[in-house]
């Protein structure tokens, strides 16, 4: 009501007004944590910090303000991400550019940066490969934790890739990724790092196609769907990362792939199946589902 009102200038409708009539059509659209995103909302649609939306409680919006703000809040009712309309999304303490064009980072990825980091040494100056890297917040965040790393970051989407190379300018790493376009590990042919990779990394699609139909509407409608799903099974991706990583780790050098919610056993069936690996280690999330696997590459056994 009050969203109309000040449509027509008929009415005055204040900061208060607006914050609360955000918040209940939030709600009623069934978004959880409405109560935040309506201050965040208000933020960016017009510039007003917390503090101010309490302290001008009572200033009266301008037609323009309104309409700016109701045409965001009706993105978020229609259950567009709130990272896109805001065009953000922090990763490892770094605030990333997210555009529909990209996966939006989740806090689950970080344990692949956290493995990288651990087996790799400040002083070192390893190579890395990041494949499938989409906004770029794995190679972003290890280039910037690890300054003498020689980072290579790929992706199927040129899309994507402009948007981890504007990340990378942000975080003034850009000089130190090279960043490659094709399927998974095909484009780092032809650049001499055959056998000579420490630790390839990567965050694949790894949903199933069945499974895709059950997710929810924030992320079925509009996130990528080439960043999500996979194939039939879910594990193809993780299949193609382990045969083609045999060409480019160097003996002892690392494979580490997140996966989704029950898909360990198929993965380490995968890796007995591909052969030449071993040392699997398997790595739990915050909520206790198994993530992030990573295997030592010894050789293919013939
Ligand atoms: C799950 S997203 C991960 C993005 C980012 N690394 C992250 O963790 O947020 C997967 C990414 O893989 C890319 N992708 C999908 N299929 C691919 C393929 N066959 N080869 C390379 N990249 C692919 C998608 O474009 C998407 O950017």
């Amino acid at each position: 009501m009050g969203m109309m009102t000040a449509m027509t200038g008929t009415e005055a409708w204040t900061v208060w007004a607006c914050l609360m009539d955000i918040r209940t059509r939030l709600a009623a659209a069934g978004i959880e944590s409405g109560e935040q995103e309506a201050c965040w909302l208000m933020e960016h649609a017009l510039g007003l910090s917390n503090l101010t939306q309490v302290l001008d409680r009572d200033r009266v919006l301008s037609t323009r303000e309104a309409e700016t703000v109701q045409a965001l809040v009706a993105r978020r009712v229609s259950r567009e991400p709130l990272q896109y309309l805001l065009g953000t999304q922090e990763f490892c303490g770094i605030e990333f550019v997210v555009t529909p064009a990209v996966l939006i980072p989740r806090p689950e990825t970080e344990l692949l940066v956290e493995q990288v980091v651990r087996r790799i040494s400040a002083e070192q100056a390893a190579t890395v490969v990041d494949v499938c890297t989409g906004s770029g917040c794995i190679a972003v965040a290890l280039a910037q934790r690890r300054p003498r790393l020689r980072m290579t970051a790929t992706d199927i989407s040129d899309a994507a890739l402009t948007i981890g190379k504007n990340n990378a300018c942000r975080q003034a790493v850009a000089d130190r990724i090279t960043w490659l376009e094709g399927d998974l590990m095909k484009p780092l042919a032809g650049r001499n790092l055959e056998s000579s990779v420490d630790v390839i990394v990567s965050n694949p699609p790894y949903i199933s196609e069945q499974d895709w139909a059950g997710l929810q509407p924030e992320v079925k409608e509009f996130e990528p769907r080439q960043a999500l799903v996979a194939g039939p099974r879910g594990t193809e991706r993780h299949e193609g990362l382990l045969s083609e990583a045999t060409r480019y780790l160097v003996p002892g050098g690392a494979l580490m792939m997140e996966m989704g919610a029950g898909q360990g056993p198929a993965v380490r069936q995968l890796i007995d199946a591909v052969g030449g690996y071993e040392s699997v280690q398997v790595l739990c999330d915050a909520a206790g589902v198994e993530r992030v696997v990573i295997v030592e590459f010894v050789g293919k056994s013939r």
